[in-house]
């Protein structure tokens, strides 16, 4: 399927994605989200930070930070099927720290009122959104809505990476092209190769990267 005909309803799309598979049948689904979770560590945020979860599907990885006693997490994605699944496995006394936000990140509404983020994470979006007018959308919303000294973590399928996910094309990315996008605001803290292996057993290669708004 070809994500960049306009006749493709992705908010269709990735809800049928969710209602098909359990989470941990899913292509991208991890265990534990030990690499963003690692880089997450180094920001050394308070854990009243407003941390804003990108196209967060059902990870894993807003369990943990709920886990690690983060107050203040906000979890967006196109699917509200996706984010009604998460959401229903959250322990009813952690429920008050978890905001949902349904909304697409190309063409935000509610999403721009998520201001004053001190992190944004982003693990296998970016990476769909295949037209110029959507990347600048997209990253014109995180260069406004994260604070100054807030970090970015953008994870996305590499160069040499699979050219598809979830039966759509994907844009793929190394570091300078997320720094280039960014502008000079923005200072690269770290950047890592990593290889995932999915549940079916097969290889991605991405790109993981942090930056710090200046
Ligand atoms: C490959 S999944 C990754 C999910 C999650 N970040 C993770 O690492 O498990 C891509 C996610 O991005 C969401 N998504 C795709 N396009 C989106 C958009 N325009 N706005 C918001 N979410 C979107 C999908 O619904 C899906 O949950």
């Amino acid at each position: 399927m070809k994500n960049d005909d306009c006749n493709i309803d992705l908010k269709s799309h990735w809800n049928k994605a969710y209602e098909k598979s359990p989470t941990e049948k899913l292509g991208w689904y991890e265990d534990v989200p030990n690499l963003s979770l690692e880089m997450i560590a180094r920001c050394k945020l308070d854990k009243n930070a407003k941390i804003f979860i990108a196209g967060a599907g059902s990870s894993t990885l807003i369990d943990t930070l709920l886990e690690q006693e983060y107050t203040q997490i906000v979890a967006n994605d196109i699917s509200d099927e996706a984010l009604e699944l998460l959401q229903s496995r959250i322990p009813s006394n952690k429920q008050k720290y978890l905001d949902c936000v349904v909304d697409d990140l190309t063409n935000p509404t509610l999403l721009k009122s998520q201001t004053n983020i001190d992190l944004w994470v982003d693990r296998a979006v970016v990476h769909f959104f295949l037209k110029e007018a959507e990347q600048e959308t997209y990253f014109n919303l995180i260069k406004s809505n994260v604070k100054k000294g807030a970090y970015v973590l953008l994870a996305a399928f590499a160069l040499d990476g699979a050219k598809k996910c979830s039966g759509l094309d994907v844009f793929r990315y190394n570091a300078q092209m997320f720094q280039e996008r960014l502008g000079e605001d923005f200072k690269l803290n770290v950047a890592k190769e990593h290889v995932f292996i999915n549940p079916n057993g097969d290889s991605r290669a991405y790109i993981y990267t942090l930056f710090q708004k200046k």
